[in-house]
């Protein structure tokens, strides 16, 4: 097993419901450790670039909607086979099919409010990690 990054957002439903700490305990107890965290207001144009791959699906303008409707968390995670864990701790993109004790499970509404994105892969776990977090500052936030 390898020690890796991935990158996870704490979305606006979660914020909203005051789930922060919940959703982070659940990810600290899943053993991956925050090295990066920010809150943010995503703008309208950073939530279309993020969400880009999903620009021809039905969902994409109501999902940017969502994104931008409050701040998010956005975070940086660190632990072994970092990337898979945390799809684990996520659950199923639909709160409805996660598994009990899943971060959607408990705090998701449906498949659009799913109270956080997780990276699903290697390069794409890297490529999210740039859009928010410059290369300098991991370096300073590195223990
Ligand atoms: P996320 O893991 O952030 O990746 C893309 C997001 O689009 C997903 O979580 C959901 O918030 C949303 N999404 C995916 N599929 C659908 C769908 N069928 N209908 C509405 N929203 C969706």
């Amino acid at each position: 097993m390898a020690i890796e990054r991935t990158f996870s957002i704490i979305k606006p439903d979660a914020v909203a419901r005051n789930a922060i700490g919940g959703v982070v305990a659940r990810l600290e107890e899943g053993g991956l450790r925050v090295v990066a965290s920010r809150m943010v207001r995503l703008t309208e144009a950073q939530a279309r670039a993020f969400y880009a791959v999903h620009k021809e699906r039905p969902f994409y303008n109501d999902l940017v909607t969502f994104m931008t409707e409050g701040p998010v968390v956005v975070q940086v995670l660190e632990g072994e086979d970092a990337i898979l864990r945390n799809r684990q701790i996520m659950g199923a993109t639909n709160p409805e099919k996660a598994d009990a004790g899943t971060i959607r499970k408990l705090f998701g509404t449906n498949i659009e409010r799913n109270a956080v994105h997780g990276s699903d892969a290697p390069e794409t776990a890297a490529q999210e990690i740039a859009f928010f977090f410059s290369g300098a500052e991991l370096a300073t936030l590195a223990r």
